[in-house]
C-alpha cells in the first residue's frame, strides 16, 4: 500500500493484527511527514502564461480541520482572529507530529490483566466516548481488549458498531442469568482485537431483578474470572474496561466490585467536581466491605476546550486534587468525537487523523505505560 492510497488514519487493522507481532497500532503515520500535510495546504503552483494557476479558495481546507479544537490551543477561527503565520498550518504539523510519535511508540501487555471501571455519577461527561475509544486505542496498538457495556442504555454497544437489540445474548444474561461471558461476546467489525459484550435494553430491569439474587454485588466479577480462566475463542483480555451507568446501583455496584481500577472521566466545565467527592466516598464504601483492592488508578479530562479559560481553570483544579492521577493528555471538544457515534464508529476509525483521536491514543498509551499501583 502506498501512502497517496492510504486512507486518513494511521493503521491496516486486517493485515496488522494476522500479519505480525509488533505493536498494531500507527505504524503507517511514520510515512506520513509533517510537511507532506503542509504542501497540502500550500500546493506549488504550475500554470502557464496563458494558464494561469487561481490561488484554491479557502473552502479548499479540509472540513475536518475547520471544526476541530485542539489541545493547545491552534483552533481555527475567522480571519479576523488569524495571527499572521497560520494556525491551520501549525495545527496540521502537529498533528503530524503527534502522529509520528505514536507510530514511533509501542505499548507492552500489562503483566497481569488489568479491569477497570469508567465512572462518574454525573451524567453525560464522557464516560461512554472514553471507554470506547480508549479501548479502540487499546486494541490498534496490538492488545486485545474487552468492553464490557453495563449500561441499559446501550451507548457503548451502539459506539463499536455492536447489534444490541432485545434478542442478542447481552450482559444482561451474564449477570442476571448466570450465562458465561464468552457466550454474549461480539467482535467490534472495524477494529480487530477488540471485543465487546453489548447492553441490551433488558438490563433496565436488572437492577431490581439482581435484588433478591444471590452473590448480587459480585456477579460480574465471577463471570469475568471465569472468562479470564477459562478463555473462549478470543483468548485472555488484557485490558477490560467497564462502561458504567450514570448512578450508583447495583450495576455499578457490580462494575465497582469487578474492578481493581477505577478510570474517572471529568468535563471540564464548571460543575465538574460537584458529585465527585460523592464518587469517592462511594468507591471507599465499596473498598472497605465488597473490594479491598479498589483504588482510583486514572483521571482523563475530557471536552477541554482550549479558548475558555474555563476550562484551564478546571484542569488546574483537578491537577492540583488529583496530581498522580490525571493524565497528561486531555481530550478536547470535538465535533469529530460527537459524531462517530453516529456511523457505529469509535473517532478513531471515523477520522484518524483528528485530534480528538490522537487525543485518545495518546491517553491509552499513557494508560498503558503506568503503573497499576498509583494510589494503593
Ligand atoms: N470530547 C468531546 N467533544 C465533543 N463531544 C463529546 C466529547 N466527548 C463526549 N462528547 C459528547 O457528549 C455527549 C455525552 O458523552 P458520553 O455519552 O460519552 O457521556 P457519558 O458520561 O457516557 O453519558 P451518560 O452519563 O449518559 O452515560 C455525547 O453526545 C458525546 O458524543
Ligand atoms: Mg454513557
Amino acid at each position: 500500500m502506498t501512502t497517496s492510497s492510504l486512507p486518513t488514519g494511521w493503521h491496516e487493522p486486517t493485515t496488522a493484527v494476522a500479519s505480525s507481532s509488533e505493536p498494531v497500532g500507527w505504524r503507517n503515520a511514520a510515512r506520513l511527514h509533517p510537511t507532506v500535510l503542509v504542501g497540502a495546504l500550500h500546493p506549488v503552483p504550475a500554470g502557464t502564461a496563458e494558464h494561469p494557476v487561481v490561488p484554491p479558495e479557502p473552502a479548499t481546507v479540509p472540513e475536518p480541520v475547520s471544526r476541530e479544537t485542539s489541545v493547545d490551543g491552534a483552533t481555527a477561527q475567522g480571519p479576523e482572529h488569524a495571527p499572521s503565520t497560520s494556525p491551520l498550518a501549525d495545527e496540521l504539523v502537529d498533528r503530524a507530529r503527534r502522529r509520528q510519535a505514536l507510530a514511533g511508540s509501542s505499548v507492552g501487555k500489562p503483566a497481569q490483566p488489568r479491569v477497570l471501571t469508567i465512572s462518574n455519577q454525573k451524567g453525560g461527561v464522557g464516560k461512554t466516548t472514553t471507554t470506547v475509544n480508549v479501548a479502540a486505542a487499546l486494541a490498534q496498538f496490538g492488545l486485545r481488549v474487552l468492553v464490557i457495556d453495563i449500561d441499559p442504555q446501550g451507548n457503548a454497544s451502539t459506539a463499536l458498531g455492536i447489534p444490541h437489540h432485545a434478542e442478542v445474548p447481552s450482559v444482561y444474561d451474564v449477570v442476571v442469568e448466570d450465562q458465561e461471558l464468552a457466550g454474549v461476546l461480539q467482535e467490534c467489525p472495524d477494529i480487530p482485537g477488540l471485543w465487546c459484550a453489548p447492553a441490551t435494553i433488558d438490563l433496565a430491569g436488572a437492577e431490581l431483578e439482581l435484588v433478591s439474587l444471590v452473590a448480587r454485588e459480585s456477579r460480574l466479577k465471577r463471570a469475568i474470572e471465569h472468562y479470564q480462566e477459562h478463555p473462549g475463542a478470543p483468548g485472555v483480555f488484557d485490558f477490560i474496561l467497564i462502561d458504567c451507568p450514570p448512578s450508583l446501583g447495583l450495576l455499578t455496584v457490580n462494575a465497582f466490585v469487578a474492578a481493581r481500577e477505577v478510570f474517572i472521566p471529568i468535563q471540564c466545565e464548571y460543575y465538574a467536581l460537584e458529585g465527585l467527592s460523592q464518587l469517592l466516598k462511594n468507591i471507599e464504601l465499596i473498598r472497605a466491605h465488597l473490594n479491598p483492592e479498589l483504588h482510583v488508578s486514572t483521571i482523563l479530562l475530557t471536552m477541554y476546550d482550549a479558548r475558555t479559560r474555563l476550562s484551564a481553570q478546571v484542569a488546574d483544579e483537578v491537577r492540583n486534587h488529583f496530581t498522580d492521577q490525571v493524565l497528561k493528555s486531555t481530550i478536547p471538544r470535538s465535533v469529530r468525537i460527537s459524531e462517530a457515534p453516529s456511523h457505529g464508529q469509535t473517532v478513531l476509525t471515523y477520522d484518524p487523523s483528528s485530534s480528538g483521536a490522537l487525543s485518545y491514543a495518546e491517553a491509552a498509551k499513557e494508560l498503558a505505560a503506568r503503573s497499576t499501583t498509583i494510589a494503593e
